[in-house]
């Protein structure tokens, strides 16, 4: 029997970034955090940089949001803000010490010409909610609160699924699960609770699932474009289910911010189009 292997097409992508210019890990919010062991800022800079030049090269759009004093966490971008067809919701951190991020975030799609409404409930924005074909997956349990998903589909006028994450290790949706394509996931079950798990299966009869293994080198806080994937270089086996699939793995380096808990994809925030995308 031969089976066929999907042809995977790559869109196009804008996104927006913060270099780490003032990253450390001065406190601890998640169980990868550890501020006794010691950061090195150079070394997550160039990292960053890597990521930002492999966006580039794949020909995608980055757009830059300024880094500020005393926020060590802005570089992972992505929790700012949800953004889908255009329109945006504005984070509400569950810490105090990651909260005055949202300002940030609301002055630059203030800016940037988008009308942002500001999140009431607590909200981790693109960590927690994913857009998918034409539904977003949201996670709760560990930062964004359940409600805070009714509050979003009002918000992005889109059909929000909840799923509940169980596991301290994975506390935002982009920890264990990666959108791949328009109708493709990869996600790690046990982050989930049994009932989520079954949610998954049914949406994505054919999903990637990810082994403990490259769950636990946080392999699944990927960036798609439908084609390539980026993902850290650790997660081997991954990388491997992706190229079986017809995805083409891009493995990148980022062991500095991986001492705040986050990999490739907490540092952008996708600005998801509206339809006819961002030529
Ligand atoms: N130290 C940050 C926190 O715990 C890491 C955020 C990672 N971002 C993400 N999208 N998973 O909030």
């Amino acid at each position: 029997m031969t089976t066929t292997v999907p042809c995977r097409v790559a869109t196009r992508r804008r996104f927006l970034l913060c270099p780490p210019a003032y990253f450390a890990v001065e406190y601890a919010i998640n169980p990868w955090m550890d501020p006794s062991r010691p950061v090195d800022a150079d070394a997550a800079l160039r990292q960053w940089r890597t990521l930002r030049d492999t966006l580039r090269e794949l020909g995608h759009r980055v757009e830059t949001l300024q880094p500020l004093p005393r926020l060590p966490d802005m570089v992972f971008a992505a929790n700012g803000a949800s953004v889908v067809d255009g329109r945006v919701l504005v984070a509400r951190f569950r810490h105090p010490e990651r909260a005055p991020e949202a300002a940030a975030h609301r002055s630059w799609f203030r800016q940037a010409g988008y009308r942002p409404t500001v999140a009431q409930l607590p909200n981790e924005g693109q960590g927690d909610f994913l857009p998918v074909g034409d539904l977003v997956l949201a996670g709760s349990g560990l930062r964004t609160s359940p409600a805070a998903h009714r509050e979003a589909e009002a918000a992005l006028g889109r059909r929000v699924v909840s799923l509940q994450l169980t596991d301290p290790r994975f506390y935002h949706l982009d920890t264990a699960l990666a959108v791949l394509s328009e109708d493709q996931i990869m996600y790690y079950p046990p982050a989930f609770t049994p009932e989520s798990d079954r949610t998954l299966r049914a949406l994505f009869p054919r999903a990637i699932l990810a082994t403990d293994r490259d769950a636990d080198v946080l392999g699944l806080n990927a960036i798609s474009d439908g084609r390539h994937v980026l993902l850290t270089d650790a997660a081997e086996g991954l990388a491997e289910q992706l190229r079986a699939d017809g995805f083409v793995p891009v493995g990148v380096h980022l062991p500095e911010l991986l001492k705040g808990g986050g990999g490739p994809k907490c540092c952008v925030l996708e600005l998801h189009p509206a339809p006819g995308g961002h030529r």
